[in-house]
């Protein structure tokens, strides 16, 4: 790696660098799915106020990845609620993760799923769950060497 990767937890100062990445990362999905991940056009301000309050959610963390480039990277996790029927019933979510693709492969995505782990570890959280779309190669191959194994399935059907 040409310089010392950071990750630490994200500021306010960061908001635009990380609504840049989910941008490229909404334009990855469009790629697989182009109408369900299709968004409207106040679609990064809404990201921009929504992760804003991710970051003051007590549940929640925003994570970012930075070398001496900038911001190269992000996660967005939160602490999720299964049914009361279950024994387990917390789980860490990761619902966003986004590594600039010049820094690809270069492990800046198993740090930052290595220091969210370690957050939800030291809640006492044992169980973590990702969603990625099946056509996602990267993410496919990725969640698999993470140590994530495939539980569900989640089905679509348009209706005319
Ligand atoms: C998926 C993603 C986050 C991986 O980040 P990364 O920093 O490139 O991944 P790492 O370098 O930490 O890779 C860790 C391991 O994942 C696997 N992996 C990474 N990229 C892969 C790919 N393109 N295909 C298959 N396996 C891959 C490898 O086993 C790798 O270990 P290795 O380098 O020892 O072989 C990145 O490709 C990305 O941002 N993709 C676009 C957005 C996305 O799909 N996000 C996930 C959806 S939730």
């Amino acid at each position: 790696m040409s310089a010392p990767v950071k990750i630490r937890d994200a500021r306010l100062i960061d908001l635009d660098h990380i609504v840049h990445l989910w941008s490229e990362l909404m334009g990855h999905h469009r790629r697989l799915e182009p109408r369900l991940y299709a968004t409207v056009e106040h679609a990064p301000a809404s990201f921009r106020a929504f992760i804003r309050r991710k970051m003051d959610d007590h549940e929640a963390f925003v994570l970012i990845a930075e070398d001496d480039t900038g911001i190269i990277g992000y996660l967005l996790g939160s602490v999720g609620q299964r049914a009361p029927v279950f024994d387990v019933r917390t789980v860490g979510m990761i619902f966003d993760l986004m590594v600039s693709p010049a820094v690809r492969s270069q492990g800046v995505g198993r740090r930052l799923v290595g220091a969210a782990s370690q957050k939800f570890s030291k809640r006492g959280i044992r169980d973590l769950q990702v969603n990625y779309d099946p056509r996602n190669e990267e993410a496919a191959g990725f969640w698999a060497a993470m140590g994530f194994q495939t539980l569900l399935h989640e089905a679509y059907r348009q209706l005319p």
